[in-house]
């Protein structure tokens, strides 16, 4: 899978690396036994992530009723999202990820939990939710570990920055939520100079969200020393 994206308005700038497109033998079959039942076919431009413009996704028809959404972008293996899919049946959960061995792995999970209120979408998130979901539709946006992109010089290739607040702004339900977690502490001072600033937002916990299940960036964070910090912002002053 092709694994670069440019953010709207910042083309060239890229949230994600290439990987590679290398799998387990079982991420390999869960892929091929079950992409076709969980994950959404998107139309993608010339990258191979990048979502192209086109008609939003009817997702009533793709999950079979209407439920309050949750999406979580950089979903990785899905942990947090088949956790919280299982503890909350009335919920449905999106996962946006780019790469293709993250989604295999979330297949099998999503077998294994034997839940059926996930899907996923293996492209970029942010021009995902700019073409593909419909403006104020969505309850929560996870963003979990992001790729922290410590070097000065790349930090405008973080996904957190005035374009993705905007995008949150747009895709949100009045009363939305962000949630948001990083291992590392300039990433956190970013979120705070971005979102803190933002009147359309307000922080309402610093508290780890109690869904949000240990995963091994968390873990790998922890061993290394560094403090986890979470973050829960809600829309507010929002223009109508
Ligand atoms: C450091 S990992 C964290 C994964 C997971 N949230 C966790 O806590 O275990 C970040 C993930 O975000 C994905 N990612 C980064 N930018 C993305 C984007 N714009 N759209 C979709 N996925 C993205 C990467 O491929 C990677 O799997």
């Amino acid at each position: 899978m092709p694994t670069v994206s440019p953010a709207p308005g910042r083309r060239g700038v890229l949230s994600y690396v290439r990987r590679s497109p290398r799998m387990t033998p079982s991420q390999a079959a869960w892929l091929a036994r079950f992409a076709d039942q969980w994950v959404i076919p998107v139309r993608t431009g010339e990258l191979g992530t990048t979502v192209s413009p086109g008609l939003p996704v009817d997702l009533p028809t793709v999950f079979g009723r209407v439920a309050p959404l949750i999406v979580e972008i950089g979903s990785g293996h899905g942990d947090a999202l088949v956790a919280a899919a299982s503890t909350h049946p009335d919920v449905d959960f999106l996962g946006f990820e780019v790469f293709d061995a993250s989604i295999a792995a979330t297949l099998g999970k999503i077998d294994a939990a034997g839940v059926t209120n996930v899907r996923l979408i293996a492209a970029d998130a942010v021009t995902g939710l700019t073409h593909l979901i419909l403006p104020r539709s969505v309850q929560e946006i996870w963003v979990f570990f992001p790729d922290p992109w410590p070097k000065k010089r790349h930090h405008k290739r973080r996904l957190v920055s005035g374009a993705f607040a905007d995008l949150a702004s747009r895709t949100l339900i009045d009363d939305g939520v962000i949630r948001l977690a990083t291992d590392s502490q300039s990433y956190a001072e970013h979120i705070e100079a971005i979102l803190g600033a933002d009147p359309r937002f307000e922080l309402t916990s610093t508290q780890r969200f109690d869904t949000r299940p240990l995963t091994k960036f968390e873990k790998r964070g922890l061993e290394a020393g560094r403090a986890i910090h979470d973050f829960t912002y809600h829309v507010t002053g929002r223009e109508s």
